[in-house]
């Protein structure tokens, strides 16, 4: 099967010290480092623009996964396609046209992602996949680190089935630990976004802790 990637989100890493941080889970073998931007008004907190982003691309090697929780999307994607994103991924539900989102994406020649909020069926997306390089399900509401995971394995097989052979990556962001990555995984996940998990007991003065959690998952 394909090959699974593993996200770690520097939204649980010290703020104070995201070079060192990104430095770390990448000399412990995290696949794509995960950038959660929240504004405030599509989700309740706010974290990074894309200046925070550019500053960011200057640590991480592999690739860089912009995850937008803001609304509207499409005035701020040419600024995260040039601070670095690899990835930029936005919300179906952040506004009336997604459909010319994800075209925007692609155009700054980025690859384009589209995210499910927990309550939004896989049938959004029906229209949009070959527009689109990943499916981002949601496993909790989208705003901040360490919630619960919800259980939406039928989401996942749906978008399975509906991707079908289309080169499209489903991604599952919220409540990822070692407990729920396997039910995920069976059900058709190829990119696991964990935050808590990964830097939990973590510090820069002990990075033991990333590397361990990182393998469990
Ligand atoms: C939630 C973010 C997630 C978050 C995941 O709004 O999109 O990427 O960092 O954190 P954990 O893994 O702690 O649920
Ligand atoms: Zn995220």
């Amino acid at each position: 099967r394909r090959p699974l990637i593993i996200a770690p989100s520097i939204l649980s890493a010290d703020f104070a010290d995201f070079g060192r941080e990104i430095e770390a889970i990448e000399a412990q073998g995290a696949d794509w480092v995960h950038v959660d931007v929240m504004d405030g008004h599509f989700v309740p907190n706010l974290t990074f623009g894309p200046p925070a982003v550019a500053a960011f691309r200057r640590h991480v090697k592999t690739v860089m996964d912009v995850h937008l929780m803001i609304a509207p999307v499409d005035p701020s994607i040419e600024a995260f396609a040039e601070a670095g994103a690899d990835v930029i991924t936005a919300h179906v539900e952040a506004g009336p046209h997604i459909h010319r989102t994800l075209q925007a994406i692609r155009g700054t020649g980025k690859k384009a992602g589209v995210a499910l909020n927990p309550g939004t069926p896989a049938e959004a997306v029906q229209h949009l996949l070959d527009l689109t390089d990943l499916v981002c399900v949601m496993t909790v509401n989208p705003g901040f680190g360490g919630q619960r995971f919800l259980d939406m394995t039928d989401k996942i097989r749906a978008l399975r089935a509906m991707i079908g052979d289309r080169p499209v990556q489903i991604e599952i962001d919220g409540g990822v630990t070692p407990e729920t990555a396997p039910k995920v995984v069976a059900a058709g996940a190829d990119v696991l976004v964990a935050g808590s998990a990964v830097f939990k007991g973590g510090s820069v003065a002990n990075p033991a802790p990333y590397g361990a959690n990182m393998r469990a998952i």
